[in-house]
């Protein structure tokens, strides 16, 4: 059977069909890259992969990379995490939920994410999307003047670094001492260029993981109007594609240069059980 990719959302996004991707040819693997960069979020159903191959299926799209949080990494292939809200003897068996809320994984590290690939192994009847945003087609439609203020801008940002120091989900509450050394600030453009297809795509985002500190070379409320106004704009749901968890068996993947996505996993109902395995690749320092 011949590789088939079908347009999933407005912008972005696509369904692959055909393949088998535990036993990919050179050439496949070549299309299915293509497809990447040309769709940003790829869904691909119907696989039946061990761990082991889907470990293998990841560095087909780089360096795969542990988590910074490291208690539910998968004991025989750490560069696999485990998501999930099941629970065995009353202890959680993976990471509850990965992120309700929109981020670009790794934004916060140094050298951020590429790739990030899920695959399911638990899907409820109902419950659990994961929404995408296109950031390039969030830049490409900004006002001409507020494409103008922020090309060449930098924003610091920390990882789940908040103004409110009491959210659970904030760097003080949510870290581990020693992950809270290993997340310094950093310096991030707004405007990312993707190194691959040289296509420029908003990256800053509102998420607590992002920990958005402000904008350098403004002040604190010139800074904070602009951020409201950017968030504001990528949040419209013209930009968004929602995927619907049907099976186990579906890969979903996405490209965090220029697509940000979340998670709605965060109020997910104990019977409805939802369990993922997911890797990311390490990207470079975005510019
Ligand atoms: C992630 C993530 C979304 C989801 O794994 O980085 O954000 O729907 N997951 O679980
Ligand atoms: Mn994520």
């Amino acid at each position: 059977m011949d590789m088939t990719i079908e347009r999933l959302g407005g912008s972005f996004a696509a369904r692959v069909s055909g393949i088998d991707a535990g036993n990919l040819s050179n050439a496949q693997a070549a299309a299915l890259h293509q497809a990447y960069l040309d769709h940003k979020v790829l869904v691909i159903e119907g696989q039946d992969l061990s761990v082991a191959q889907f470990d293998a299926f990841g560095q087909l799209f780089g360096e795969t990379v542990e988590h910074p949080v490291k208690n539910f990494l998968h004991p025989d292939f750490p560069k696999v995490m485990v998501l999930s809200n099941s629970t065995r003897l009353g202890k959680p068996l993976g990471v509850k939920d990965a992120g309700s809320f929109w981020h670009s994984d790794r934004s916060y590290m140094e050298r951020a994410a590429d790739a990030t690939i899920l695959f399911s192994i638990e899907i409820p009847d109902e419950g659990g999307d994961t929404f995408f945003g296109d950031m390039e087609a969030v830049y490409d439609a900004l006002p001409e003047k507020t494409k103008a203020r922020i090309d060449g801008r930098q924003y610091v940002s920390q990882y789940r670094w908040s103004t409110n120091r009491g959210d659970p989900e904030s760097r003080w509450n949510f870290l581990m001492p020693d992950e809270l050394e290993k997340t310094p600030p950093v310096v991030r453009p707004l405007v990312r260029t993707h190194p691959e297809t040289g296509r420029k795509g908003l990256f800053v985002f509102p998420g607590v993981s992002a920990g958005v500190k402000g904008i350098v070379g403004m002040d604190a409320v010139e800074s904070a109007d602009l951020l409201d106004e950017l968030f504001d704009h990528m949040t419209r749901p013209e930009f968004h594609f929602q995927f619907k968890w049907r099976d186990a068996g579906t890969i979903v993947l996405w490209d965090n240069r220029c697509v940000m996505h979340r998670a709605t996993t965060k109020n997910l109902p104990p019977d409805k059980v939802r369990t993922l395995h997911r890797i990311s690749t390490l990207g470079g320092v975005p510019a």
